[in-house]
């Protein structure tokens, strides 16, 4: 459709038209058994009218079933306005790909690419038009049981991963290409930041931090072009986001010149009642759209007091207008005003949804996704000659998907202990189920016996998926006690251990230590039990690097690398007793961001620039020399940080600037080299204006952000 033919649609619109336009309901209320619709029709108050205006569907998906909607609600529409079918495809739609946490561990963005590409494929001849996806929220506190959806904890790389995924969804030509899907930037803003990661909670910073940190990673994936972007459920400086006008008008719209569509979360525009901020639904609607928020996810604030509060004056009807015409363009983005089904196609459906093609990139994915955190004594990869036994909760699970799969199943999955035989080793393992929580007395006594027969025990450990995700906070972030035990008991005889982990967050490893390997496995997707055997048994070599700080213990939390510089920093004084520090833990995290070991061994060089001085014209120029001295080929992940000495207000004592993943054969050496422009430095000073201080820098070159070379001085002009 011409825009001029969409004026004209919203010109032919009733008042009750439009604001139906604005309300999102879920798939049950389109069942064609009235026995279903009425319960959720009760329940929100929503006749038959309503329901043939309701602009948006949430969590419907089958080519048949959005079809049969589809059709059904053009007829009864007056206007014949399509509906929009959105979901959560968050990493995979029925082929899962590791969690956010874990993807990013690849430090690939071709990889997030590849995982927001096959899951719009997938998504899209299933009937969705949308995906709630990339989540871009900044996170620092491993409680908060949303990490796992996260990307971590550095905004230049949330950033990038996030640009990937939205170009990876959306495609180049969205209107064309009917199997890709637009995206929605989430959740807007700061949702990470939730108070002592207890989900929901307040979120309070400075304005100052709120856009030097929190806010670039959202900036990027919208400037990559994602179509709409999602509010939040914590406040933001006291306001609510649903109702947070200067986020939404002031700087999304305003600023950063945002025209997409912004949707509330699951119920956050009533929720503000809840908050505190807003008397009664009708409050809560004038909150919202006075924001700017245009779509109301399944609350009806709007449905019921919108048309009042225009007729009262309270609200223009222009603010409603310009709501409805996002909407509108976003259909008419989609080309549905012509193909209101899309990609919908029952028969590619059967095709393309777990093709072998998804899965095996699912697999590569989620091979480049794990961590390997320790390997003593070479234990890893295994000796196939050796007597391994298999032991724990997730020897024989099933349960490797992770939050966030509504559309995966467990039965596509093969357990570690199935992967590793049919990669040919012979494991011995314990019969029957091994409860992550609460396993019998019987089943850990069999495990130690099994242990003590084994020339090395690989130990199968972690979360299950309930424990990350939406309300999954926790306050202890070890293993569940009794796989403390279960390590405890096994260890006392048998202490060759590799421990496996699948979990959602970073957890506090330190009773494990005396393991002689660990691999952060994360929860890995549906091929995610053949990836990890690949990699224990070292037909794959491990390259992942962490993106959130493990913590030594939960005291430590929040921990994040790209800290401020404090007046009494414990560098300096490290035996001093008024320095920035705690009496019984140290500062540091037990692995930093950027941690990750490989088979092969990497040495790097003297870092060197090209010439100590940059301006805004003349970029720096920093290599190093990148050696695998090993006898196995392998891919380094090389990262560059750069500290600004004097700035404005404090900067952190490093921040990541670059970084590039270098696969070398065995012997080979590659220079690499880093670009830094003067924009690539720049900050958001105190008057919120994002600038470069001229004066001196430091440059670390390394393998994490603990381990850098030696810092270069440089000046910017
Ligand atoms: C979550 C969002 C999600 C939405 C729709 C909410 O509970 O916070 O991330 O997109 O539900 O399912």
């Amino acid at each position: 459709m011409e825009q001029s033919q969409l004026t004209d649609l919203l010109g032919q619109m009733t008042l009750d038209e439009k604001i139906g336009q604005l309300l999102q309901i879920t798939g049950d209320f389109y069942s064609d058994k009235a026995e279903e619709r009425t319960g959720p029709m009760t329940q929100l108050g929503l006749d038959e009218d309503d329901l043939a205006n309701a602009g948006t569907v949430l969590g419907v998906t089958g080519a048949e079933e959005c079809r049969k909607i589809q059709t059904a609600y053009m007829k009864r529409n007056r206007l014949h306005i399509p509906t929009l079918f959105m979901g959560d495809v968050i990493h995979g739609f029925r082929t899962i790909f590791p969690i956010p946490l874990g993807l990013a561990s690849s430090w690939d963005e071709s990889a997030a690419e590849t995982m927001a590409r096959v899951s719009a494929h997938e998504a899209s001849v299933s009937g969705l038009f949308v995906t709630f996806s990339p989540m871009v929220d900044l996170v620092r506190d491993a409680r908060w049981g949303r990490v796992m959806e996260s990307t971590g904890e550095d905004p230049y790389l949330n950033g990038k991963l996030a640009a990937a995924m939205v170009h990876g969804y959306q495609g180049d030509d969205l209107l064309a290409d009917t199997t890709r899907v637009a995206a929605c930037v989430k959740h807007f803003a700061a949702y990470g930041a939730a108070v002592a990661g207890r989900d929901y909670n307040t979120v309070d910073m400075s304005e100052r931090q709120l856009r030097d940190m929190y806010l670039p990673g959202y900036k990027t994936a919208i400037d990559a072009g994602a179509k709409l972007v999602m509010t939040s459920f914590n406040t933001v400086d006291g306001v609510p986001a649903s109702g947070n006008r200067h986020l939404f008008r002031d700087i999304l719209r305003r600023e950063w010149g945002f025209d997409g569509v912004v949707i509330s979360d699951f119920g956050a525009v009533k929720e503000m009642i809840s908050h505190g901020v807003a008397a009664d639904e009708r409050d809560a609607a004038k909150l919202a759209i006075k924001a700017g928020v245009d779509i109301e996810m399944m609350t009806v604030c709007y449905l019921r007091h919108l048309k009042d509060l225009i007729v009262s004056g309270e609200v223009p009807e222009q603010v409603l207008d310009e709501s409805v015409m996002r909407i509108l363009e976003l259909k008419n983005d989609l080309g549905l005003f012509e193909n209101p089904l899309r990609g919908a196609d029952a028969e590619a459906e059967r095709t393309v949804v777990m093709s072998k093609q998804h899965r095996d990139a699912a697999r590569r994915v989620a091979e480049e996704s794990m961590v390997l955190l320790k390997n003593d004594d070479a234990t890893l990869p295994l000796d196939a000659s050796r007597k391994i036994a298999l032991l724990g909760p997730a020897a024989k699970s099933t349960d490797l998907l992770g939050a966030w799969s509504w559309k995966g199943q467990e039965d596509d999955v093969a357990a570690l202990d199935v992967s590793l035989r049919e990669a040919g080793i012979q494991v011995s393992t314990v019969d029957g189920d091994f409860d992550y929580l609460q396993p019998s007395d019987q089943a850990v006594e069999e495990a130690v016996r099994v242990a003590k027969d084994a020339d090395v025990v690989v130990l199968a450990l972690g979360e299950p998926s309930y424990m990350s995700g939406e309300a999954s906070s926790r306050s202890d972030i070890r293993l569940p006690q009794a796989q403390l035990d279960l390590f405890k008991a096994v260890a006392a005889v048998n202490d060759r251990i590799i421990v496996t982990l699948f979990n959602g967050r970073p957890l506090d490893l330190s009773d494990i230590q005396s393991a002689k390997a660990i691999v952060e496995a994360w929860f890995p997707g549906t091929e995610g039990g053949r990836a990890l055997a690949d990699v224990l048994t070292g037909a794959v070599n491990p390259s992942a690097k962490l993106t959130m700080s493990f913590p030594v213990s939960v005291g430590q939390v929040p921990i994040y690398y790209n800290v401020d510089n404090t007046g009494r920093p414990y560098e300096n004084d490290p035996e001093g007793k008024y320095v920035s520090k705690y009496l019984d833990v140290s500062n540091y995290a037990a692995y930093p961001f950027g941690f990750g070991l490989s088979y092969s061994k990497f040495e790097y060089g003297e870092v060197k620039v090209e010439d100590h001085e940059f301006d805004a014209d003349n970029p720096l120029k920093v290599s190093v020399e990148l050696r695998n001295v090993s006898e196995r080929e392998g891919t380094e992940i090389v990262q560059c940080y750069v500290h600004d000495l004097v700035g404005e207000v404090v900067r952190p004592i490093k921040q990541l600037k670059g970084y590039e993943r270098v696969t070398l054969a065995a012997g080979e050496s590659r220079t690499v080299t880093f670009t830094i422009t003067e924009e690539d430095v720049r900050y958001v000073h105190a008057d919120y204006e994002l600038d470069s201080d001229p004066g001196d820098f430091d440059v670390m070159v390394g393998p994490n952000s603990r381990d850098l070379s030696k810092a270069i001085r440089v000046h910017l002009f």
